[in-house]
């Protein structure tokens, strides 16, 4: 993947209520970092675009740390253009209008009026500077490959791999995925988040040609 320029978005975002609290996930962002890893070992240049985790920036990866969802699009579009983008990001749906003071416990309980964030993902569907090859990924609970399906469509994606985090995927070593294209659903062994990013990779690698 010499010459090929790689952005992957990996772990939550922290949309803040107040000073003190934010809205999170469980994501841990170790899918999305060994994506960037493995994009390296094979020659990309990738720029990793990351909200708040706990791990370390794989060799030869230029990391853009960011925590709202509003600030990993921003980082994303002025990481463009890029051969490929990779969305692992479990990216929060809603944030607040956060309070400038620490909400008190005597104020009794938050009335927390959610707005819509952006749709990364959805927004390079539809942008002049779509990478030539868009991936996002479905983590679902129930109806995995179908509500994948829809998704690809929807942000016009080009592949959607998608996997089931009722278990304990989410900040787990292991990933059972399936890779949906347009030429129809890949149900790929389970494995380490390294091999499931291997074998993205590799496929990545002979899309871009
Ligand atoms: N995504 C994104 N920006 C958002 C929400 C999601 O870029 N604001 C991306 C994710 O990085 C992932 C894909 O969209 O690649 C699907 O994310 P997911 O959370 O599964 O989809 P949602 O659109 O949030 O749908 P739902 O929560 O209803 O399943």
């Amino acid at each position: 993947m010499r010459g090929k320029h790689i952005l992957v978005t990996a772990g939550p975002t922290h949309e803040p209520i107040d000073p003190v609290r934010v809205i999170a996930n469980r994501s841990s962002g170790r899918q999305g970092f060994a994506i960037a890893a493995a994009a390296a070992d094979a020659g990309a240049r990738v720029t990793l675009i990351a909200g708040p985790v706990t791990l370390a920036t794989p060799s030869g990866v230029s990391r853009i740390d960011v925590e709202t969802a509003e600030q990993m699009a921003r980082a994303v579009f002025a990481a463009l253009p890029a051969d490929a983008a990779v969305l692992v990001a479990a990216v929060a749906d809603w944030r607040v209008e956060p309070s400038a003071s620490k909400l008190k416990k005597g104020g009794g309980p938050p009335q927390l009026h959610f707005l819509p964030t952006r749709d990364i993902l959805a927004e390079l569907g539809a942008s002049d500077l779509r990478p030539r090859l868009l991936v996002g990924f479905a983590a679902e609970t129930e109806n995995v490959v179908e509500q994948a399906v829809a998704k690809r469509q929807a942000k016009r994606a080009d592949w959607i791999v998608a996997n089931d985090v009722s278990g304990d995927v989410m900040g787990g070593a292991r990933n059972q995925v399936h890779l949906i294209t347009a030429d129809g659903v890949q149900d790929w062994p389970e494995g380490t988040k390294e091999e499931v990013a291997r074998r993205l990779v590799a496929r990545i690698a002979e899309a871009l040609g």
